[in-house]
C-alpha cells in the first residue's frame, strides 16, 4: 500500500509564530510545530503535506485539492475558526478525517474564539496544548486511519 499523506494546514497570521504574541503561543516557530507533526506522521508511517496560507480561498482550494490526495486534514484555522464557513464547507466536502488543532485553548480567551465553525465538521479537536497538539493529532488520524 501506498503512504498515506495528511495535509496539514495553517491559517492567517501562522506564519508570525515565534514573533507573534509568545505569551499565548510560545516562542515556537511554524516550522518547528512542522518538524512534531513530520516526526509524529513518520513514526505512524504518514507523510505531511503542508499550507500556510492567510487567504481563505486558497485553504479552501488546498482543501479540494486533498480530497484527490490526501487520506486526512490536519488543520489550525486561525481566526478563520471562529467564522469562516466556506472552510467548514469545504471540509464537509473532504471525506476523510479531519482533526482541528489550536496552540492555544479557545475556550478559555475571548468570548468570540468560544465558537468553531469548524468543530462540526472535524472528528475532533486539539486545542491547548502547543506544539503537542500536532503530535496528539497525528496520533488521533492514525487511529482513526486504521480503524476506517
Ligand atoms: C489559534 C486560536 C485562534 O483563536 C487565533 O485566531 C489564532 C490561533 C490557536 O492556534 O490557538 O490565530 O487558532
Amino acid at each position: 500500500m501506498s503512504t498515506q499523506t495528511v495535509m496539514v494546514l495553517s491559517g492567517p497570521n501562522l506564519n508570525l509564530l515565534g514573533e507573534r504574541e509568545p505569551e499565548v503561543y510560545g516562542a515556537e516557530t511554524l516550522d518547528d510545530h512542522l518538524t512534531v507533526a513530520t516526526e509524529a506522521a513518520t513514526a505512524h508511517g504518514l507523510a505531511i503535506d503542508h499550507l500556510q496560507s492567510n487567504h481563505e480561498g486558497e485553504l479552501v482550494d488546498a482543501i479540494h485539492a486533498a480530497r484527490a490526495n490526501c487520506a486526512a486534514i490536519v488543520i489550525n484555522p486561525g481566526a478563520f475558526t471562529h467564522y469562516a464557513w466556506a472552510i467548514h464547507d469545504a471540509l464537509a466536502a473532504f471525506d476523510g478525517p479531519v482533526i482541528e488543532v489550536h496552540l492555544s485553548n479557545p475556550a478559555a480567551r475571548e468570548p468570540w474564539r468560544h465558537t468553531s465553525v469548524v468543530a462540526p465538521v472535524a472528528a475532533g479537536t486539539i486545542a491547548g496544548f502547543g506544539s503537542d497538539g500536532y503530535r496528539l493529532a497525528m496520533d488521533a488520524v492514525a487511529a482513526l486511519l486504521a480503524s476506517a
